[in-house]
């Protein structure tokens, strides 16, 4: 990460800006010095040009070098804080009708409420229709990219992509493999066709665009030996191109039983995803809550992700994510937040800090703002290896950011009056969880979403000047 401002290109868009108080994080407060890890400005500026962020910093240094900046042209926030979008590092965006069902165990509300739900997806009308709800509540909540299970059919994949690109959103999603242990209705019929569908799949959407493809196992109990097979000799052949691997590990008791009884001979489930060329670097690992210390080094050496989804633990029942174990500085994991819908019960990034600082309490410990902050975006982006891209403010990173409102009701603007930092105002927000908290949502530098505006979500073309 660098601060030297980008040249501007004489022949590209016009200079945009946003201005007001900004936070962005450098690196990762739970392994270096928590001041160090980021950048806050009270009065801060941001210069976009064609999608990319080319300066930020202070306002009054950072304004003179851009005469050719119109004033019109800057948005100017006020009791606000200006971050990075959020990252979603786990998501079902096919679950999104049925979040909110009632629960019991996690293996019979799969088979109740998910399972049925996701049978729907071959029609691709109703694909589009939930995609583009999906996509409206993550745009709405300051969400700019998100890790995103679609479902069995090729059509749950378009849809997803297709809007997406409207947006021109960056996000990571792929068919789902799954051939066992499900209504037929659900199921890959075709072991061996289910690997082309997803390779096609794959050549038409990684790198369109934004877009990214991961390959995806829903977990080890839904797919044949077989099946995990070939999805990790597709995995292998296409890492080096950055197509992802995203999968369920150690979720909750339940399932680790029943993996240790589909795969005996294997010493732990994180073995079971290994035997088959499933983890390594780009691999995303959902929930992570009851880890051996030799699953942990597994996944530390293979420069895996983790994906903490904690209103998700919360309602299901599931496992308590340890972030300490996670971030044992002797092999400290990359960890994002993930909302986890339908298990999560909402879409807000902020909202599931609220809920990880609960986790983290019921096993006395406590996560700060800060740490939280940093893990829903650097750490997001870390997780999936795009640090370098998404995630932060700084020259050169795709311009996805969040306007959060730091008086989003009557009783937090007096609330605030109370607190004198940005992370105890923050801190207060992600308590309070309010659904309202943020303003606008910038995707590549467009505002997509903006509150007060007449349509709120508007598509990139739509906004082109
Ligand atoms: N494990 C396998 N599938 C799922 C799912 O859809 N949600 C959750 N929370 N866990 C899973
Ligand atoms: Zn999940």
């Amino acid at each position: 990460m660098t601060d030297t401002p980008i040249p501007i290109d004489p022949a590209g868009d016009k200079l945009t800006g946003i201005r007001g108080e900004t936070l962005s994080f450098k690196a990762d407060p739970f392994i270096y010095n928590a001041e160090t890890c980021y950048d806050h400005q009270q009065d801060g500026l941001i210069i976009i040009q064609n999608g990319h962020i080319i300066d930020a910093g202070d306002y009054k240094s950072i304004r003179p070098k851009y005469a050719e900046l119109q004033e019109d042209d800057i948005d100017h926030y006020h009791d606000s804080i200006i971050l990075p979008g959020f990252i979603d590092t786990h998501v079902h965006y096919v679950q999104s009708p049925m979040i909110g069902s009632f629960g019991d165990t996690l293996l019979e509300w799969l088979n109740t409420y998910t399972f049925p739900t996701e049978s729907k997806f071959c029609d691709k009308q109703f694909a589009d229709e939930v995609a583009r709800e999906f996509f409206k509540q993550l745009l709405e909540q300051g969400t700019t990219t998100a890790n995103v299970f679609a479902t069995t059919f090729e059509e749950s994949v378009d849809a997803f992509f297709e809007e997406s690109e409207r947006y021109n959103t960056r996000m990571i999603s792929g068919k789902v493999l799954q051939d066992r242990n499900l209504p037929d209705s659900l199921k890959d019929t075709d072991t061996q066709e289910s690997i082309l569908i997803a390779e096609k799949l794959l050549k038409k959407w990684h790198h369109h665009g934004r877009q990214l493809y991961a390959v995806i196992p829903r977990f080890a109990p839904t797919s044949t030996p077989t099946q995990l097979q070939l999805a990790g000799e597709l995995y292998q052949r296409y890492i080096d191109q950055g197509v992802y691997m995203h999968t369920h590990l150690d979720e909750v008791q339940s399932e680790i039983d029943w993996v240790r009884e589909l795969f005996p001979e294997m010493p732990n489930y994180t073995e079971v995803y290994k035997h088959f060329g499933l983890v390594d670097r780009l691999s995303v690992m959902a929930h992570c809550c009851i880890v051996r210390e030799e699953e942990w080094e597994i996944l530390h050496r293979s420069g895996c992700g983790v994906a903490h989804c904690p209103s998700s633990n919360l309602f299901l029942g599931d496992g308590e994510f340890k972030y300490w174990e996670a971030k044992n500085a002797t092999r400290p994991l990359r960890v994002g937040i993930g909302t986890d819908v339908g298990g999560g019960t909402n879409f807000s990034i902020p909202r599931q800090l609220g809920e990880a600082y609960k986790v983290a309490m019921l096993q006395s410990k406590s996560l700060d703002a800060l740490k939280s902050l940093y893990l829903a975006t650097r750490g997001g982006a870390e997780v999936l290896h795009l640090e370098n891209t998404i995630g932060s403010i700084a020259p050169g990173y795709e311009a996805d950011i969040a306007v959060i409102d730091l008086k989003p009701s009557e009783f937090a603007e007096w609330r605030m009056k109370f607190t004198s930092t940005i992370f105890e105002k923050l801190f207060v927000l992600m308590t309070l969880g309010l659904n309202n908290m943020n303003k606008a949502t910038y995707i590549a530098g467009r505002k997509v979403y903006d509150r007060n505006r007449e349509s709120k979500w508007m598509y990139a073309k739509e906004l082109t000047d």
